[in-house]
């Protein structure tokens, strides 16, 4: 077993374990991938500055996201397919998540059901929204939700239609995988994710199927997309849906500062500035060069979250610095669940944890409350 001290150890050994058509729908973007590329370089260019001989003693990282205590700023993202990393992923994930004490989000496009990871999370339970054509099956999940005591309900704009990845058409992308002779080839030499798949029932979008009248299988994401998601949401279904729900309510894939104006008025709890990890506009700038025209714009009256390309705790600090309440890790803990299930996804964790924690003091703080841009060298970040 090789010594893990990184979210890269974790890719690389999630890369090994986890079926190629898994792995790379995790690790890629969409067209040129980008945009892709970008979220995580962006961050590199970023320097903070060092200070030293003052009190590193009693640090904390602990903070709130929309009003949650959070252990730190960082919550799981909501990843579609997750229970395909690794058998019973979302349920893994978010025990792991509540033994740190960070919110986990579970997406719509989940293999194992509300219903099931609510029995296995924590009060930061989080349930992620796409909004599609079938009105009855969005009050439903909505509902459903509500009964799992989801503390929030985090509504994906970004994902009307869906960005082209590559690999994903080329891999023949399904859940549960086609049972072609190439898959068969490449799910050999993965036998433990195998025998733990063939172990759980859980190996269709547990969400969907048996929920939507007509849908007994559902194996193509890109071809229920095509035909389930709304291209024509507007923000009066945000209104209507915002209503029904009547909880907190954080918005998801805002790039742009006129969409955090319209976000703001609608009485959302916070936004997500978020380019989908890359997976939808390529060309859009990385989400962290997003985040301060947004913050300039609207921080005074809405949370500020943001995704995409955190791989450390570095990462999360600089995002904190330019205004961010919290960020969420989507791939950092897929990586950790392909590479070693739950474990994995704890290792993840704290992985980023120490680092923010160490980060933090390097730069003269034992409170991340009170971080501010000040700890960020001028002229190297991204400016509104
Ligand atoms: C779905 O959320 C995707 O990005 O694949």
């Amino acid at each position: 077993m090789p010594v893990i001290t990184t979210i890269e150890d974790l890719r690389v050994l999630a890369e090994r374990r986890v079926p190629r058509m898994f792995y790379d729908y995790a690790d890629s973007g969409s067209y040129t991938e980008s945009t892709y590329r970008g979220n995580e370089s962006a961050f590199g260019k970023i320097k903070l500055r060092q200070r030293v001989a003052v009190n590193m003693e009693g640090r904390s990282t602990a903070s709130t996201m929309v009003g949650l205590p959070v252990a730190m700023p960082v919550a799981i993202a909501p990843t579609g397919l997750t229970g395909m990393q690794h058998a019973d992923g979302e349920i893994l994930a978010a025990r792991a998540a509540r033994e740190f004490g960070i919110p986990f989000t579970l997406s719509t496009m989940s293999i194992c059901s509300i219903e099931d990871v609510a029995l296995h999370a924590g009060e930061g339970f989080w349930f992620q929204l796409y909004v599609m054509k079938d009105r009855g099956f969005i009050e439903r999940l909505i509902d459903r939700a509500k009964a799992a005591n989801c503390g929030a309900l985090v509504l994906t704009l970004d994902l009307q239609i869906l960005g082209q990845r590559h690999k994903d058409i080329k891999n023949g992308l399904s859940a549960p995988p086609k049972l072609t002779v190439k898959n068969i080839l490449n799910m050999m030499t993965k036998p433990s994710w195998c025998m733990r798949m063939l172990g759980t029932p859980r190996r269709q979008f547990g969400n969907i199927v048996g929920h939507v009248t007509g849908v007994a299988d559902m194996s193509s994401l890109s071809s229920w997309t095509a035909s389930q998601f709304d291209p024509a949401l507007s923000w009066d279904d945000v209104q209507w849906i915002k209503n029904r729900w009547g909880g907190k309510l954080i918005i998801k894939g805002i790039m742009d500062a006129e969409d955090a104006k319209l976000a703001a008025q609608s009485g959302a709890d916070a936004l997500i500035v978020s380019n989908h990890g890359g997976r939808q506009l390529d060309g859009a700038p990385s989400s962290i060069e997003a985040l301060p025209a947004i913050v300039d714009a609207v921080g005074s009256q809405i949370e500020v979250h943001m995704d995409g390309g955190i791989r450390s705790g570095q990462d999360v600090l600089k995002a904190r610095a330019l205004g961010a309440r919290g960020v969420y890790i989507g791939r950092a803990m897929l990586y950790g669940l392909g590479a070693m299930g739950q474990e994995g996804v704890a290792k993840a964790i704290d992985i980023i944890h120490k680092e923010l924690d160490i980060t933090m003091a390097f730069c003269g703080h034992t409170q991340i409350d009170r971080v501010n841009r000040d700890i960020l060298l001028p002229g190297t970040y991204p400016t509104a």
